[in-house]
């Protein structure tokens, strides 16, 4: 792939922006800002964005039908996972929870939006919304640094990481498709065999995390029987 990247000293979101000029641009833009002050999380929570950390988003434009487009947030994941083992000099543990946070010794260090367009029924664009807490993180989360000892990790190194295995999992993906980015996945997978809770809006359900069914969706073992769930959020 043939990333361009745009970098701003500060955006109100690089999500919004890239939305806003994408019916223009090829797959591959990057926009990045290094801080922004509406930073977006999943169910329009805030994403906290100060100086230091990673914050872009990345068009692309999948030859996929859009119920699909959710298997990026697992492809997107395994890029951050990649990068951030690149600068692990200490043992930590990296793991990925569903549908697509990056989790550093438990608490979370990176997060995934994916948003989509669609032309006429068919996916026309995906904006892949990362932040990667680096230099700081909020409460209950973590921050990439704090891991790796001394080292100082610079903004953009990092991010260039990123983008390089983001090209090898999408190929991968869009070449040999989902079952090879799900056994990927699964390698890492945070709390299989556990007990945990999927909280969608005004429904809870919990059970034991048995894995991903060959399109993403997470099967949870109830009363011994297997459910799939589609959306929501993990707590373990
Ligand atoms: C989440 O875990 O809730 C997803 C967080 C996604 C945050 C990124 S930062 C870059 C991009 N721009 C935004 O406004 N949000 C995403």
């Amino acid at each position: 792939m043939d990333w361009q990247v745009q970098t701003f000293a500060s955006l109100s979101s690089t999500q919004d922006h890239l939305k806003s000029i994408a019916s223009e641009c090829d797959e591959g833009l990057v926009i990045q800002a290094l801080t922004q002050e509406e930073g977006r999380g999943r169910h329009g929570r805030n994403w906290f964005s100060p100086m230091g950390g990673l914050y872009m988003s990345v068009l692309l434009r999948p030859n996929c039908e859009s119920v699909y487009a959710g298997q990026l947030s697992f492809v997107v994941s395994l890029a951050l996972s990649a990068a951030m083992h690149e600068y692990s000099e200490q043992e930590y543990e990296i793991t990925l929870k569903w549908p697509n946070d990056v989790l550093i010794n438990g608490f979370k260090s990176a997060g995934i939006l994916l948003e989509t367009d669609l032309d006429r029924h068919e996916l026309s664009a995906v904006y892949v919304g990362i932040g990667v807490n680096i230099l700081s993180a909020p409460e209950n989360a973590i921050e990439l640094s704090k891991v790796i000892g001394d080292k100082r990790i610079a903004v953009h190194p990092f991010r260039d990481r990123v983008l390089h295995h983001l090209s090898a999992y999408y190929e991968q993906w869009q070449t040999e498709g989902f079952p090879v980015i799900k056994a990927q996945w699964m390698e890492q997978a945070h709390g299989l065999d556990n007990n945990l809770t999927v909280t969608t809006p005004g429904h809870e359900k919990t059970g034991i995390f048995k894995g991903l069914d060959d399109e993403g969706a997470l099967l949870l073992e109830i009363d011994g029987s297997i459910q799939k769930i589609y959306a929501g959020d993990v707590s373990l």
